[in-house]
């Protein structure tokens, strides 16, 4: 799976539906939840960078976890010294960070994964107490939002009930649903939501 997206690096970035994608996930985690500047954050999933690097002015830091080296590499690329984000290209759910942050965001990356439930346990244990997460995805969908083929796609979005119920039962309370965007497609529209909840106590 890493190998689609190891080769989709380079262009990742090219074209506005990615970055208006993430833009809007941005705005609409930055309009329910309080980014503060002793935060650490983790982006799972977090690809080129494209929401990590307007979430890592907000906060004290931004951690991008993922599992394609060549996307990992251009996330690297856009560091400064004036903006940085930190990555480390791993598999957290089969072998956890030693370290905890205050949220967890993600956007467009949760589809990848097979086992939700095993996700949202990894989520709850890597966050502090009373911790958050605010994870974008795909509304359900028929199996044509990806027009160059469902390899490495182990979810056509989420019916929002189930993925509730996943969380709930990973130890967080609070669940909300947002519309975040709608991406316009020739086969149809696609919408997605930023689903936010916190850590139970
Ligand atoms: C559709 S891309 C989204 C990238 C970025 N969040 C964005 O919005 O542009 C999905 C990303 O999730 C990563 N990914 C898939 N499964 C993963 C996993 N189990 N752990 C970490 N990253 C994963 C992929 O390598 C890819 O970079």
């Amino acid at each position: 799976m890493s190998e689609r997206f190891n080769q989709a690096a380079e262009r990742w970035d090219k074209g506005d539906m990615r970055q208006n994608i993430a833009h809007a996930v941005f705005q609409t985690i930055a309009s329910r939840i309080s980014l503060l500047n002793h935060m650490s954050i983790m982006d799972f999933g977090a690809g080129t960078g494209l929401l990590s690097f307007k979430i890592a002015p907000m906060v004290q830091n931004v951690l991008g976890v993922d599992l394609s080296e060549k996307m990992l590499e251009q996330l690297h690329n856009k560091n400064s010294p004036c903006l940085s984000v930190e990555a480390v290209c791993r598999n957290i759910c089969e072998e956890p960070l030693d370290q905890q942050f205050h949220g967890i965001v993600s956007s467009m990356a949760i589809h990848h994964v097979e086992d939700m439930a095993l996700l949202f346990e990894t989520f709850h244990a890597h966050l502090k107490r009373d911790g958050f997460i605010a994870i974008a995805d795909l509304e359900a969908e028929d199996g044509t939002f990806h027009t160059h083929g469902n390899e490495g796609v182990h979810h056509f979005g989420f019916e929002r009930d189930t993925l509730r119920e996943t969380i709930e039962n990973a130890g967080f309370e609070h669940v909300r649903f947002h519309h975040a965007y709608t991406v316009e497609k020739e086969n149809g529209n696609y919408p997605i939501f930023l689903v936010t909840a916190t850590k139970k106590g």
